[in-house]
């Protein structure tokens, strides 16, 4: 049986952790992102071609294209064996911003948001497979993956001219460790879903 994880969300500066799903979701909204489970995920091989990918959520990429408006899809698929993924990584490991939206469904691996809400405390998010995220344009953050460098996702845009990052350059991003929270910190997760 798969055993099933969700987003984790964190405010360092309270030192405090939620794990809950109504918990998380409700948080996010207050910050303007959306979180969504997909379950049950659509079963797809491991080495399923990002075509066969899109083809299998095509019901969720629809729905999500006609609430946000997007127009394409695609699917990211990073491996510690990815060439040049240390530059990849240090394009937006730093707070930057977009003037479209980061739509993300993590299908596999896990990576770690940060988000600075113009008001509020940083949050950081780490994500799993089913977990879907969408960060408003215009909203600052910051992303890393986890230890083991792995994700892969489908990401959805209004337009891809609007992806190139803007950065900050505020340094706040410099304040947090791209700790990912995981199983490893929740052992007893593994019975709950
Ligand atoms: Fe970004």
């Amino acid at each position: 049986m798969e055993v099933s994880f969700m987003a984790t969300l964190s405010i360092p500066d309270e030192k405090k952790t939620l794990s809950e799903f109504v918990e998380v979701r409700t948080h996010l909204a207050s910050m303007r992102i959306d979180y969504e489970r997909w379950k049950p995920a659509h079963e797809v091989a491991a080495g399923a071609s990002p075509t066969e990918i899109l083809a299998a959520y095509a019901p969720e990429i629809e729905r999500l294209k006609a609430q946000g408006g997007y127009v394409t899809a695609d699917v990211i698929d990073v491996t510690p064996q990815t060439p040049g993924l240390e530059a990849m990584l240090n394009r937006f490991n730093s707070e930057h911003w977009h003037d479209e939206d980061e739509v993300r469904f993590i299908i596999e691996g896990r990576g770690i948001f940060h988000i600075h809400p113009r008001e509020g405390k940083v949050v950081s998010i780490t994500v799993e497979a089913g977990d879907l995220l969408r960060v408003p344009r215009g909203t600052w953050h910051w992303f890393d993956l986890c230890e083991e460098r792995r994700i892969r996702a489908i990401r959805l845009f209004q337009d891809k001219t609007g992806w190139t990052p803007h950065y900050t350059e505020s340094g706040v991003d410099r304040g947090y460790e791209p700790v990912c929270f995981g199983p490893s910190y929740f052992p007893g997760r593994a019975n709950l879903s």
